[in-house]
């Protein structure tokens, strides 16, 4: 990534900015639109790309689902930014936040498999994933034909215990 584009912890200053990236892309079907309550209330799950004028152009979140397993999800790059390695830089972040929560499988619903195949995530059937089908896929007006991929990620367990940060990619 340039090094003008910094990845970091969002904090409540950042909603905004996040809430209209996030709309931006749900305007086109990309991913899900998130409310202002959603996004104050889970800010903590929420890592930002920040630019050289301190603008916010990027965001990403990790969601932990299950004991072992987490998702990520709104992971949304500004357009003018992209295939500058934002996105991966936004993931990798993530990755290093299992880690510390010791978390080894990840996953995200997405359109964007491309993307992820180049970090080295598989494509894998939803019915791999139960508990987020039964926390929140049921509840979605597209369930039972969704039409977004499963994409799914294990990280090492043997750099998890050593605490390096292993990501494939
Ligand atoms: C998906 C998205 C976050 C990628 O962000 P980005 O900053 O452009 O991605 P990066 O520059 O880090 O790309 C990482 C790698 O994926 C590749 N890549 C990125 N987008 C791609 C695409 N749409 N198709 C194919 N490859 C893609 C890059 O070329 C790069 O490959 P490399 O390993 O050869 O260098 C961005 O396109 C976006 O915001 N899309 C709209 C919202 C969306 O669909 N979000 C996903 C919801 S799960």
């Amino acid at each position: 990534m340039e090094n003008t584009l910094v990845v970091r912890k969002a904090h409540m200053d950042d909603v905004k900015s996040m809430h209209g990236l996030l709309l931006q892309c749900a305007q086109k079907g990309l991913l899900l639109p998130r409310a202002l309550i959603h996004l104050y209330g889970h800010v903590r799950n929420f890592m930002v790309t920040e630019n050289a004028e301190g603008e916010i152009v990027g965001c990403c979140a990790l969601a932990p689902v299950w004991e072992d397993l987490a998702e990520i999800c709104s992971l949304v790059v500004r357009e003018d930014v992209r295939r500058l390695g934002a996105g991966r830089e936004l993931v990798h972040a993530c990755l290093a936040e299992c880690q510390s929560l010791h978390i080894k499988k990840v996953f995200a619903l997405t359109y964007q498999e491309a993307f992820f195949d180049r970090l080295g995530f598989k494509v894998v059937d939803k019915s791999v994933l139960p508990q987020k089908i039964w926390a929140d896929c049921v509840h979605c007006a597209k369930y039972p034909n969704c039409d977004e991929t499963a994409v799914y990620f294990e990280l090492d367990s043997a750099a998890q215990e050593a605490g390096e940060t292993h990501v494939q990619g």
